[in-house]
């Protein structure tokens, strides 16, 4: 069978559909990060078929957490050492599940290095720099803004100008400062591409489940 591009989208689809099922926090987390990682990738004038890979890859960025135990991916407070060590396996496992299919291999790299640290202290494997390929850099500083600026069930979000001081606190350290330049540049535009999400406006997102979820939590 040959592998034209609609199927890979299909499959990528039924992935994301997975997470949705398995994690829906991560699923619509994991769809704001797209969103913001394409828009960085596209004023930094990456080419158009490093966009799609970032796009893809920030859908799956997390894909990984499928492995984490409930107990661990659901706690509320604050997680214990070895809880923190089984959480910090999701790179490696979502790095394992998507290699596995050739044309995703790129994809699974982007994933498995999306919580390495400029600075060299992040992990799995500790790369720092230019190392790090410039899709995870792309990824890892949405990924902590979205965290940012989304409660949590032992703080709450900052609004968005603490997450851009902090964003711009930790470049050069745990963040690539060009990237951050970069996020910098589209701040303004950021509220509104996120507010797309709860007016609706998106329409490739096919929920599997949990609506209740889905209207009673506050995304921003
Ligand atoms: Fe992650």
């Amino acid at each position: 069978m040959v592998f034209t591009a609609i199927a890979m989208h299909e499959l990528i689809d039924v992935a994301v559909n997975i997470l949705d099922a398995r994690d829906p926090h991560t699923f619509i987390h994991s769809w704001r990060v797209a969103e913001l990682s394409v828009l960085i990738a596209e004023t930094m004038g990456l080419p158009n078929e490093w966009i799609n890979k970032i796009h893809i890859a920030a859908h799956l960025h997390d894909i990984g957490k499928i492995g984490v135990p409930d107990k661990v991916l659901n706690k509320t407070g604050r997680l214990n050492n070895d809880e923190i060590l089984l959480m910090q396996a999701h790179p490696r496992i979502g790095y394992n599940i998507i290699e596995r299919l050739p044309i995703l291999r790129e994809i699974s790299r982007i994933v498995l290095y999306h919580h390495e640290r400029f600075d060299g202290l992040g992990y799995p494997d500790g790369i720092y720099g230019e190392n790090i390929p410039i899709e995870s850099r792309i990824i890892s500083v949405v990924d902590a803004f979205d965290a940012l600026s989304t409660d949590r069930p032992y703080r709450k979000a900052k609004n968005y100008n603490g997450c851009f001081e902090e964003i711009n606190l930790h470049a050069g350290s745990q963040f690539c400062p060009a990237v951050v330049r970069h996020f910098m540049n589209i701040r303004d535009i950021i509220p509104q591409v996120l507010d797309k999400f709860e007016k609706k406006e998106i329409n490739h997102v096919a929920f599997v489940g949990h609506e209740e979820l889905m209207h009673s939590r506050r995304l921003i």
